[in-house]
């Protein structure tokens, strides 16, 4: 028998960097997904792309193996089980991809040991991994992708879903440089040792960006929106989130006619976040391959993890 889950990734609209400081963000999950597979074994053994780990796992895999610890020792089970990932989501790219793997680890095995457990409670399991990966994460990543939907979430409270009626798309692209979450997290948070009165009023107005982007989502306003991103994104490049070829990008974006746009998770590289024009999109992704950058449309997906058995 086996057990299989999967879990979007996501973006955050609006607050990445301020949420690890206490901050409310916006964020919403994306329509590409990480499936893992779970079945019993005589070890613990790990495969994802290509890369096998088994009994004290190699580095890239020692997050998701000591996930599976965590689950094993507080459910108390036997963690010898051959977890199998396939990924559609590019690592390092600031859409989630570890949090989204994380999250269909614990949804799998636990499926598969026949346990139920809360979205809250796959979270925080979830979390052991992002921690070991990021130091210090806010935990926003592994609540979107287990949630699905859109979420406002700040530190210490329960993920709160945002409810809209009707679908809402916007366009992701991909600066084509990976980083490293952790140093982009420390960047910024060195910023805030530097001049914490000026860090803590940008904190502030971000909780207040995420309560009127929040708004003008569940309205439909995407005009205003996009405003607020590309607000945001000036004040991320301010702390250090951003480099020149990011801003180039949310440049090019405006000028290609965009209601809005900004960097999206930690920044460094990684993903652009967009909302197009109405009937641009198409001519939007063509025109951006032609200068080199990779860009795809998404809805929000409303699912968060599922899991089923086989
Ligand atoms: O780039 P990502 O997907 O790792 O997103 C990180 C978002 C941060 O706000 C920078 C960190 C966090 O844990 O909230």
């Amino acid at each position: 028998m086996k057990a299989v889950a999967d879990a979007p990734c996501k973006a955050i609209i609006t607050g990445e960097h301020f949420v690890v400081h206490g901050a409310w963000a916006l964020a919403a999950a994306v329509e590409r997904r990480v499936k893992v597979e779970a079945s019993e074994a005589e070890e613990l053994v790990i495969e994802s792309d290509g890369q096998r780990s088994s009994g004290s796992s190699g580095k890239r895999l020692a997050p998701v193996a000591r996930v599976v610890t965590k689950l094993s020792e507080e459910l108390r089970f036997s963690p010898r089980v051959l977890i199998r990932i396939t990924s559609q989501v590019p690592e390092s790219s600031g859409l989630g991809s570890s949090a989204a793997t994380m999250v269909a680890v614990a949804s799998a095995l636990t499926k598969l040991k026949g346990i139920e457990l809360a979205t809250s409670e796959i979270s925080r399991y979830a979390m052991t991994g992002e921690t070991a990966i990021h130091g210090r994460a806010s935990g926003i990543d592994v609540n979107i992708c287990a949630t699905g939907g859109v979420i406002m979430y700040k530190m210490g409270e329960e993920a709160r879903k945002v409810r809209f009626a009707g679908s809402r798309r916007f366009l992701i692209v991909q600066s084509g440089t990976k980083r490293s979450t952790k140093t982009l997290i420390d960047r910024v948070s060195r910023m805030k040792v530097k001049y914490p009165g000026l860090f803590a009023g940008l904190a502030n107005s971000a909780s207040f960006i995420s309560e009127l982007a929040e708004t003008r989502l569940v309205n439909g306003d995407m005009q205003e929106l996009g405003r607020l991103l590309t607000y945001s994104h000036a004040v991320l490049s301010t702390v250090g989130a951003s480099t020149p070829n990011l801003d180039r990008l949310v440049d090019l974006l405006l000028a290609l006619g965009c209601y809005g746009a900004k960097l999206t998770g930690a920044g460094g590289g990684g993903s652009v976040f967009a909302i197009p024009r109405e009937g641009s999109t198409d001519a939007l992704i063509a025109e951006l391959k032609s200068r080199g950058y990779e860009s795809f449309q998404t809805n929000v997906p409303t699912e968060g993890v599922k899991s089923w058995l086989r």
